[in-house]
């Protein structure tokens, strides 16, 4: 069977519907709706293609564009493109985003005592995050809707992303962040890109509330991942995963949570590959949150018997003062929750927490496997160790950990880490400091500028130990 590409026709059929069951209600594809006017639910792009194709046919498509030089086929997002709801002509906004590596990683697995593990770096992005993946689509969406000015809350990523792919579109943008708590790096790049930042006194939570009540302005578009078009280009990550196993989903899939619109991706995509047959079976979603940022992990916590309930009635409890030295998931009240918990149902999932010392931790093994990612990435590795210890992933199991930023993105903490200076403060009651204990420091050396020090340094060095990855 050959495919044609998306036509207007066949795109016009799309929809932005409701994801509560009771209510369903639906609105055209470019009607500017970020939660449902009825019930204020969240809202999903619904395109029924199972109809329209077959899981081979798909896949040859696919494999064929990886040979093409079209901009749209070297995306790794716009190459699935028969998942995403823009038709052939759409005037795509895009970095060449995607096409991420997958990555065996023999110290993270010894860490984690598995046999192996394997690591998908969304941090090799072009502005060094997942988000780009959702932001293409996103502006892209805004490009047709002939808006000027963009807008996103943010813990530095998306603002980046926005920020660089505003740019490529000429359109504006202002982001909102808060105050002191964003990584220079992520700010350097929101600065060079020409975003107009805005930084606010208090949390993200308090940035994205404001942002919100902005969005209700028509000259405004709001690019969180509220907004649904972000949310079907970060679900392309699933088939570009699903593609580089060859079709085979592992037992598990490992992803941080922050504002949860990554997991909501995940479970979306992989929602839509099995729907089209091109996946025989759902890998169990793990999401992993910092433990004073937890408030999925709460619920879960609470509600896991219900989880395959299809309309829970259940709320989330939103956290006033998150904490977390994993600046990008310091997140109290996160906004996709209903979506992230519908792909716990999809995939028989689960939640869990880690400490401040086992993100940092994990994050320096993960280094020395060569790969590297920011802290909210580590979450993965250090919650995949847990698991296995407690039995619930069995060292033989297939287990993919998804790293969302890159090692660049906070430097800060890195040399922290290295040189035992990493502490966290936060208030509780009278205040509280917590020292992270560098157990894989990797601290730089003083010598003086002369051959016989240095080669002194050098043979020391020769004759060390491999560094072990279990701390005694
Ligand atoms: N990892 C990184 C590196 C992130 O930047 C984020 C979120 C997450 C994980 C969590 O993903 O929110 O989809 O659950 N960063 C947002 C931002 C909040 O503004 O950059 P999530």
């Amino acid at each position: 069977m050959t495919i044609s590409e998306p036509s207007r026709e066949s795109v016009s059929q799309a929809k932005q519907r409701c994801i509560e069951p009771k209510c369903g209600a639906s609105y055209g594809l470019n009607e500017r709706v970020y939660v449902c006017k009825s019930c204020g639910s969240l809202l999903d792009l619904e395109l029924n293609v199972e109809q329209a194709f077959d899981a081979n046919s798909l896949r040859s498509l696919w494999r064929e564009r990886l040979q093409s030089l079209e901009p749209r086929d070297r995306s790794g997002v716009w190459r699935y493109r028969e998942l995403l709801p823009f038709a052939n002509d759409a005037p795509i906004v895009s970095l060449n985003e995607g096409n991420t590596p997958l990555y065996d990683a023999p110290r993270c697995a010894d860490y984690c005592a598995l046999d192996s593990l394997l690591l998908k770096h969304q941090g090799c992005n072009p502005t060094g995050s997942f988000k780009d993946t959702g932001m293409t689509t996103a502006v892209t969406q805004a490009r047709i809707l002939g808006v000027r000015l963009l807008v996103c809350a943010s813990t530095g990523n998306t603002s980046a992303s926005l920020a660089a792919y505003a740019a490529r579109a000429g359109l504006l943008c202002a982001i909102m962040v808060p105050e002191g708590q964003v990584s220079h790096a992520k700010l350097a790049q929101s600065l060079d890109y020409g975003a107009k930042v805005l930084e606010i006194e208090g949390n993200f939570d308090a940035c994205m509330r404001a942002m919100r009540e902005l969005a209700e302005d028509e000259s405004i578009y709001l690019v969180n991942s509220i907004n649904p078009f972000r949310i079907e280009g970060q679900k392309t990550v699933a088939a570009e995963l699903a593609e580089q196993l060859n079709w085979q989903m592992p037992d598990h899939l490992v992803v941080p949570g922050g504002n949860l619109g990554n997991s909501s991706a995940f479970g979306k995509g992989l929602h839509e590959l099995y729907q089209l047959g091109l996946i025989d079976r759902m890998p169990c979603i793990t999401i992993v949150q910092a433990v004073g940022a937890a408030p999925l992990a709460s619920l879960f916590l609470q509600h896991e018997q219900d989880l395959m309930v299809e309309d829970p009635t259940f709320d989330i409890v939103n956290l006033d003062q998150p904490h977390t030295l994993a600046s990008a998931i310091k997140i109290g009240a996160p906004v996709s929750w209903k979506k992230a918990w519908r792909a716990l149902r999809w995939t028989s999932g689960r939640v869990l927490t880690v400490s401040e010392q086992e993100i940092a931790d994990a994050k320096a093994i993960i280094g020395r496997d060569g790969i590297g990612c920011e802290p909210a990435s580590a979450t993965t590795v250090a919650g995949i160790k847990k698991l296995v210890a407690a039995g619930t992933i069995k060292g033989d199991e297939k287990v993919v950990a998804v790293l969302t930023g890159h090692l660049l993105k906070d430097t800060d903490y890195v040399i922290n880490y290295h040189s035992q200076k990493l502490s966290m403060s936060w208030e509780s009651g009278a205040g509280n400091v917590k020292q992270i204990v560098g157990h894989f420091s990797n601290q730089p050396v003083r010598v003086e500028a002369s051959q016989k020090a240095i080669r002194q340094v050098l043979e020391h060095m020769q004759n060390e130990q491999e560094p072990q990855v279990n701390p005694a």
